[in-house]
């Protein structure tokens, strides 16, 4: 075969411009961790000159701390046996097993000074110079980590300054509540104007009361504290109850609503405040966004382990493009009540939280000027018994 050693020539030479361009670092490390190839981006990445890595332990040549402080080669200090980056390399050497986009965080001295890093690291077997070596790809985390760390941070500080404030809110919005109900109880002697500014008092402080209670309890969850109170109930009541609940709104707005269920009991593990939670709100909102005299049907059934439950209406729909953040927070979309009804844009994120909490599935189908379909499945099997 003849060989175009011009051709071989541009590919070597091509390979060399990737391998030194990646941002990755690679590792090429024989039977003893000794390095025997880096690319161009470990030189920049360790400030140090390839030539010095060459044929140094790999522990030594990347200054790992443990190695320096000891004043020992890599392999031989007392961290060594506990070494994940040493067990991923020798599984490849001496198994043939690679890993993939392991997690590894370290000190290292760069420049004399102690950092630390985070690295993500594969590897591989393969034959260098037709000895059976392993390749190691490393990418540098550290800052993504740091990043991920200080957004966690502050979530954690925004819910807990959520809560503090709706917390300290509560108290009054439900004093002028209950107030503003209590003269509204007795508006005889009032004018009809002087009436009519109070029943708007008492609705707003009633939003303003469920977009508090609202927040508090997002805050609550997305701090990690859904606490579940789980008990074995009969869903069909469940469902029947919040039927009956929502039946007025429904009446008012001459909507008509079947409910279509099994007579039987249906036995189930859920925490029922919060599945009323869940179902109040799908229907809740069925009813809020429906036309006058149009229809909504609750339907429950069996499918396979897990019983499903769907909201549907003759509404005005959900664009398709919308439909992803329909259970995002604040999700107020193009959508909205047919008769001015209040909205805050956060039952549906947290129907979802409840719902993914019992390790059920939410969902929707929605066509635009044709009505919205809202599903949420709930596991049957005994897994909180
Ligand atoms: N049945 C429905 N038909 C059409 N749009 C809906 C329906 N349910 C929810 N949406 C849309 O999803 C948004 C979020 O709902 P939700 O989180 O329950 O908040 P809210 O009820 O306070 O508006 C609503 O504001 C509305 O735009
Ligand atoms: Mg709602």
């Amino acid at each position: 075969m003849k060989v175009d050693l011009n051709q071989l020539k541009e590919s070597n030479e091509f390979l060399n411009t990737l391998l030194n361009h990646i941002t990755s670092l690679i590792f090429i490390l024989d039977q003893q961790l000794r390095i025997q190839c880096v690319n161009g981006a470990v030189e920049e990445s360790f400030g140090k000159d390839i030539k010095n890595m060459t044929h140094q332990i790999f522990g030594n040549a990347i200054n790992c701390s443990h190695a320096i402080e000891e004043n020992k080669n890599c392999q031989h200090t007392s961290f060594c046996d506990l070494c994940d980056f040493r067990k991923g390399l020798f599984k490849v050497l001496k198994h043939q097993i690679p890993t993939y986009k392991e997690k590894v965080t370290r000190h290292l001295y760069i420049n004399g000074k102690k950092v630390e890093k985070t690295f993500v690291f594969t590897t591989r077997h393969i034959y260098y110079e037709k000895k059976s070596m392993v390749m190691v790809v490393v990418d540098d985390i550290t800052e993504i980590e740091e990043q991920r760390r200080e957004l966690k941070e502050a979530i954690l500080l925004k819910n807990k300054f959520l809560g503090t404030v709706t917390h300290d809110l509560r108290n009054p919005i439900s004093a002028i509540q209950n107030v503003s109900w209590f003269l509204l109880d007795d508006s005889d002697k009032m004018t009809d104007e002087q009436r009519l500014f109070l029943k708007d008092i008492y609705e707003v402080s009633e939003y303003m009361s469920r977009l508090v209670d609202d927040l508090l309890e997002i805050s609550r969850i997305e701090s990690g504290k859904l606490e579940l109170n789980i008990g074995y109930h009969d869903y069909a009541e469940t469902i029947r109850e919040s039927v009956m609940i929502n039946q007025p709104l429904a009446v008012k707005k001459d909507i008509k609503m079947e409910l279509i269920l099994s007579d039987k009991p249906l036995m189930l593990y859920y925490d029922r405040n919060k599945i009323m939670q869940v179902v109040n709100n799908l229907i809740g909102n069925a009813i809020k966004f429906s036309y006058k005299e149009t229809k909504i049907c609750v339907k429950v059934t069996q499918r396979d382990r897990y019983l499903l439950t769907c909201v549907s209406d003759e509404g005005p729909g959900i664009p398709m493009d919308e439909i992803d953040q329909v259970f995002s927070e604040f999700s107020k979309l193009s959508t909205r009540p047919t008769e001015n009804e209040k909205s805050t844009g956060l039952g549906l994120a947290i129907a979802k939280r409840i719902v993914d909490g019992h390790q059920g599935e939410i969902w929707v189908d929605s066509v635009v000027n044709e009505g919205s379909r809202f599903f949420f499945s709930l596991p049957m099997d005994d897994r909180y018994a």
